[in-house]
C-alpha cells in the first residue's frame, strides 16, 4: 500500500478513501466529512458490501476497489475455517457482493477480475492472491487516473472555470480522482483553472466532499446550488464542464449522478465542451446502450430530509433515481487513460476494448 501512497503523494494527491493496514482493511466513513474524519473497519466481506450500500464509500473506481478488498476478506474467511471447496462458496459470496449497489459497472469489473485471478489456485495460495490483485487494482485505478489527468488536463481552457457535479475525486477513486484528476492535470500544467462545484442534492457530495478535497488540495473552488449551473454555463466564466461516469455504453451513453444530463443539455445550449473523465474499468462493452444501464433508485427519505431534519411535507411521494443517462452525442469526448475518446463513440470505444 505504501508504494500507492507514494506514487499519489508524487501526483500532489493526499487523500484515500481506503486503507489496507496489517491485514486489516478499513474504509473513511464518507457520510461523516467533512466534519468528522472516522476509519472503519470492515471484518468481513458482508461489511465492505454493506459500506458500498449505505454509502460509506462511494464512487465507482472506490466501489470497485472496495469489492476487491470485499473479496479479499471472504477468501481469508473461508481459508480460515478451511472450508470445503472455497472456489464455490466464493462464487456464492461474489454474487451477493454484485448486489451492493447496481450502477457502478467497476463493482462487476473488479469482481470478475478478483474471481478469474484465483481460479485454479490452491487454498493455501488463495490469500495471498487475492490481497496481490486487489492491490494490483488499486495501483493501477490510481495510475490511469494520474494519465487522465496528463490527457485530460491538455484540454482545459486557461484562466477560465471549471464546473463539475458530485464527487470525482480522490474518495471516489484509488486516491487521484478521474473528473478533479483532470482539474488536478490541467493545474500542473501551469494553467489557471478554479472549480465550481454543484452542491449535488440529496447526498451534497459536491458541497461535503468535492469542497473539502479541493480545499485541502490548495484548489480554488466556489460553492453553488444544483439549479445554479444554468446561470453560470450562460455566463462566460466557464470554460468545460467535467464529470466522472459511474458506467460508460458501448455506444458511449454514460450514467452519472443525477443532474449530470441536465448540464451536459446546458452545455450544448451554451456552447460549452462537456467532458467525461473515466478510466476504462467503467466502460462497460457488454452494454450495447444507456437503456440497458440499471438506474439504482433509493430510499425517498434521502430527499423528504436533509440531515436528521424533516424538510418536505410529510406523506409526499418521491421520485429519486440516483444517476442519469446522458445520451453519447451530448458528449464532447471521453478522457480514459488510454486515451481521449472522441465521437463516433461505438468504433473509439471498441478500440480500447480489453
Ligand atoms: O452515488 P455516488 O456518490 O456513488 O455517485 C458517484 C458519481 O456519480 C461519480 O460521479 C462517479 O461514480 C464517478 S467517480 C470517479
Amino acid at each position: 500500500m505504501n508504494d500507492i501512497l507514494e506514487l499519489l503523494k508524487e501526483a500532489g494527491s493526499q487523500i484515500v478513501p481506503f486503507k489496507w493496514e496489517d491485514e486489516r482493511f478499513y474504509l473513511l466513513d464518507q457520510r461523516l466529512l467533512p466534519h468528522r474524519e472516522e476509519w472503519l473497519e470492515c471484518k468481513g466481506w458482508q461489511d465492505a458490501a454493506q459500506g458500498i450500500t449505505d454509502m460509506v464509500v462511494r464512487g465507482a473506481p472506490a466501489i470497485g476497489i472496495t469489492a476487491a478488498f470485499g473479496v479479499v476478506l471472504a477468501v481469508r474467511e473461508l481459508v480460515q475455517n478451511k472450508a470445503e471447496g472455497i472456489h464455490d462458496s466464493l462464487q456464492g459470496i461474489a454474487k451477493q457482493i454484485l448486489k451492493a449497489r447496481p450502477t457502478a459497472v467497476n463493482l462487476k469489473w473488479a469482481v470478475r477480475r478478483m474471481m478469474s485471478s484465483l481460479e485454479g489456485v490452491p487454498a493455501g495460495q488463495a490469500y495471498e492472491t487475492a490481497v496481490a490483485e486487489a492491490l494490483k487494482i488499486w495501483e493501477e485505478d490510481a495510475r490511469a487516473n494520474i494519465e487522465m489527468g496528463r490527457l485530460g488536463g491538455q484540454l482545459l481552457p486557461d484562466g477560465k472555470g471549471v464546473l463539475t457535479h458530485c464527487n470525482a475525486g480522490a474518495l471516489a477513486t484509488g486516491g487521484y480522482g478521474t473528473a478533479l484528476g483532470v482539474i488536478r492535470g490541467g493545474i500542473r500544467l501551469g494553467k489557471r483553472i478554479w472549480v465550481h462545484a454543484d452542491e449535488t442534492r440529496p447526498w451534497l457530495q459536491g458541497a461535503r466532499l468535492t469542497a473539502w478535497e479541493l480545499i485541502k488540495d490548495g484548489i480554488e473552488v466556489t460553492l453553488n446550488v444544483d439549479g445554479a449551473a444554468g446561470v453560470l454555463l450562460r455566463s462566460s466564466t466557464i470554460g468545460a464542464v467535467v464529470v466522472g461516469a459511474d458506467r460508460v455504453a458501448a455506444n458511449g451513453d454514460v450514467a452519472n449522478k443525477i443532474g449530470t444530463y441536465t448540464l451536459a443539455v446546458l452545455c450544448k445550449e451554451n456552447g460549452v465542451p462537456f467532458y467525461v473523465a473515466a478510466p476504462c474499468s467503467t466502460l462497460d462493452h457488454e452494454c450495447p446502450s444507456g437503456k440497458d444501464i440499471p438506474i439504482e433508485e433509493r430510499d425517498g427519505a434521502e430527499v423528504t430530509r436533509c440531515g436528521d431534519t424533516e424538510v418536505a411535507a410529510r406523506g409526499v411521494k418521491v421520485f429519486n433515481p440516483v444517476f442519469d443517462v446522458t445520451p453519447a452525442e451530448l458528449v464532447t469526448a471521453i478522457i480514459t487513460e488510454r486515451g481521449v475518446l472522441r465521437p463516433p463513440y461505438d468504433k473509439a470505444i471498441a478500440s480500447v476494448a480489453p
